[in-house]
């Protein structure tokens, strides 16, 4: 199988990953549960990988590194940590449902600061336009997991650490791929999965948390510390996890971080663009394709959705795994993004890409493409 949907998650993952979550059945119990060895193997294990999310975001403490479930969770405790029920939130124009169903449960009033695709001036004027006095929560991603558009966080984080509120940042579709220092962004939380651009398993994802920051639990349960206590610790990381962890999960990621910090950002992020540069110039030559993509790529990472003229994004799709290609097609979880750049009638055709993609694998996907046209 080709496999171009390593935006919904990476498939392939190093040998290390499946490794350490074998090694993490076989060894560890519960961190923070006991002094004996299986718990105490489990508690270094969830430690080095709260230290290792920590270096490469640059967070002073480990401990403000929160173990979720995936990014939808992180997600979730950062927005209710503070939108408050019919409160109003700033959102930028290419949000997953991750972001504006929580919203949308609140009663949220959400002003969208939405600008064109691949014009992050036009993102960052509408976001300075709308945050206004009495905003709760700004929020955007790094990069829309439709468009793979880079969004200007840096620029958004500067208008809202001078007016005073708090940012949340989405680094779903840039984990691994693109560098984000916590610290001098001064963002309130940056939420992310696991099991994308880092290589983990499903069934992990990160809540950074900012210092000081205020945090509402979504679970209340067991840490492990303060068990006279009925109300949750109120520090980090027990405050915002309650029950017992995933430690093959947890196992498989410090895998995953080390492998990404191994092979540096900067270099899974050239290939990654490449091949969805050759993807994009191969398909702008086929009849009827159009590519939602820049010539050069200057603010999009490795994503690249298009449609064909007359035919439904969905049959286009199921003529590539036919093929055995692997795509995802339709609305991507993201109606909001597919609205901003105008193809929520239709969805696209999304083709994403990770370390383990070759140009040969892209060359492939243009000659079926081409032969499913004809
Ligand atoms: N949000 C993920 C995607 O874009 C799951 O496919």
């Amino acid at each position: 199988m080709i496999y171009f949907d390593s935006a919904a998650t990476t498939f392939q993952k190093p040998r290390s990953v499946a490794a350490a979550m074998e090694d993490a059945l076989a060894t560890m119990s519960s961190p923070g549960r006991g002094g004996y060895g299986a718990a105490m193997r489990a508690a270094d294990a969830a430690f080095a990988c709260r230290e290792a999310l920590a270096e490469l975001y640059h967070l002073k403490n480990p401990e403000q590194v929160v173990f979720t479930m995936n990014a939808t969770h992180a997600l979730n405790i950062a927005i209710k940590s503070l939108v408050p029920k019919g409160g109003r939130a700033v959102i930028s124009g290419y949000e997953h449902n991750a972001v504006t169903r929580p919203l949308a449960a609140l009663g949220a009033e959400t002003a969208v600061a939405a600008g064109p695709l691949f014009h992050p001036e036009a993102v960052e004027a509408a976001f300075d336009r709308e945050i206004t006095p009495g905003t709760d929560a700004v929020i955007c991603n790094h990069v829309s997991n439709v468009f793979g558009f880079v969004q200007p966080v840096e620029a958004v984080a500067a208008i809202c650490r001078s007016r005073g509120v708090p940012f949340i940042i989405d680094a779903s579709q840039s984990a691994g791929v693109l560098p984000l220092d916590m610290e001098a962004l001064g963002a309130a939380f940056i939420a992310m999965p696991g099991h994308k651009g880092l290589y983990g398993p499903q069934g992990t994802g990160v809540l950074l948390c900012g210092q000081g920051v205020e945090t509402a639990t979504l679970l209340e349960g067991g840490t492990g510390s303060m068990s006279l206590q009925q109300a949750m610790p109120d520090f980090l990381p027990d405050r915002l996890e309650a029950g017992t962890h995933n430690m093959p999960g947890i196992a498989g990621l410090l895998a995953g971080v080390q492998f990404v910090r191994s092979q540096g950002l900067g270099a899974i992020c050239r290939r990654e663009r490449l091949l969805a540069l050759l993807a994009a110039d191969g398909l702008k030559k086929l009849p009827g394709v159009r590519v939602y993509a820049q010539p050069d790529l200057a603010d999009q990472a490795g994503v690249v959705s298009f449609t064909a003229e007359g035919r439904e994004v969905e049959a286009l799709a199921g003529a590539l795994a036919e093929r055995g290609i692997a795509v995802r097609a339709g609305l991507h979880c993201a109606p909001a993004a597919h609205q901003t750049a105008g193809t929520v009638d239709t969805g696209t055709v999304r083709a994403s890409f990770s370390h383990w993609n070759t140009p040969e694998e892209v060359a492939r996907f243009l000659a079926a493409m081409g032969e499913i046209l004809r």
